[in-house]
């Protein structure tokens, strides 16, 4: 098929951020603010999402790139530890470009690559199978943001927030298979951050009970363990997935444990600050103010976004991406280890 003739890819997929990921060759990206590297600020859609004001990206790009952080995200860091140019976004490319190193999908939001979206455009990546692929996942994609972690937001109920849990994991799973249905060769499906250590979800779920928060981090117990059930979840599916597809390489990164480390001794790590407060928004306990959110005349933005784990609230900071992006690289937080990924899709391409 298309795909591993021409590339050999290696892909990522996150629970709600899907990248395809050849090997030195190209970096294939699906997602949404996790990944997005610019597609929402090329998008037509009329709404002024904050994310393209200021101070996004003062600290690496001087200016609002579309990125949900202050600089460089995971798949930024990834691109450049592989040699490859940071990854362009799809969207304002207008066709000039080729997309032999890779393109990016993501788009915060969502809702902007739809497949009737991506038909009305002549730009077409490489191959037809990709362009199939791009079409099935940008649908995918909307269908994994509106039911993941936003969903939190308005649902209240533990009980129901878990069983959502195996559809979101079912359909990851149906992508995957469809990815390989399609001739990737390897794969890399990244669980949840610890998603109870978020400034947002502190606040909108702040607690007078002190048994609900982890006492060396201070992090929301129920909302971690709603992480660690959707990754232990995801990890009996790539099970699965590894039996039926026996000459397919299905890696698991760890996202989960390189966070925890940083919010277990975020000074150790150089997050001086604190790892739980925004260093941008409208104040509160964790500087997260639906009222005034960073972008916001309301809010302000701290002097060394490095000493912060959390940027907006809901985005880290470019240096905990970095962090996380590094401790995949290096191991042990990827089973097999991203190395040994790399030498067999190396080996794969012709
Ligand atoms: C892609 O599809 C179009 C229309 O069906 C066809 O003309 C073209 O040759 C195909 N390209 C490849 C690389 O298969
Ligand atoms: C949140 O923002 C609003 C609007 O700027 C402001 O009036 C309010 O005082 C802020 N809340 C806190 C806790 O700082």
């Amino acid at each position: 098929m298309g795909f591993s003739q021409a590339l050999c890819l290696l892909l990522l997929v996150f629970s709600n951020t899907l990248l395809v990921w050849g090997c030195y060759t190209s970096i294939f990206s699906f997602g949404d603010s996790l990944a997005d590297t610019g597609n929402l600020l090329n998008s037509e859609a009329n709404t002024s999402p904050l994310i393209l004001h200021p101070p996004y990206g003062e600290t690496y790009f001087h200016r609002p790139t579309g990125r949900a952080s202050d600089g460089r995200l995971i798949i930024d860091y990834i691109a450049q530890s592989v040699g490859l140019p940071l990854l362009s976004p799809y969207l304002g490319n207008h066709g000039s470009e080729d997309f032999r190193q890779g393109v990016n999908f993501a788009v915060v939001g969502a809702t902007a690559l739809d497949a009737a979206f991506l038909n009305e455009r002549d730009i077409v990546p490489s191959t037809n199978n990709s362009l199939e692929i791009v079409t099935i996942f940008s649908k995918l994609h909307y269908f994994l943001w509106a039911r993941s972690e936003e969903m939190i937001f308005e649902q209240r109920n533990v009980e129901e927030i878990l069983t959502l849990v195996p559809k979101v994991i079912d359909t990851i799973y149906s992508a995957i298979k469809m990815l390989i249905d399609n001739g990737a060769v390897t794969l890399v499906v990244p669980g949840n951050l610890p998603i109870g250590c978020s400034a947002a979800y502190l606040s909108i779920y702040e607690s007078q009970n002190k048994d609900d928060y982890d006492p060396l981090t201070g992090c929301l117990n129920w909302l971690n363990q709603f992480s660690k059930y959707h990754n232990k979840l995801f990890q009996q599916e790539l099970d699965r997935l590894r039996k039926l597809y026996l000459h397919i390489t299905i890696i698991y990164a760890d996202f989960y444990n390189p966070a925890m480390q940083i919010y277990q001794s975020p000074a150790g790590l150089g997050f001086i600050k604190g790892a739980l407060t925004a260093c941008c928004g409208g104040g509160g306990p964790y500087n997260y103010n639906v009222s005034a959110k960073c972008g916001n005349q309301g809010a302000s933005t701290c002097d060394d976004p490095s000493m912060f784990v959390s940027w907006d609230g809901t985005h880290l900071t470019e240096a905990a991406y970095r962090w996380i992006a590094s401790s995949l690289l290096r191991g042990p937080f990827t089973t097999p280890r991203f190395s040994s990924s790399c030498l067999s899709a190396v080996a794969c391409k012709i």
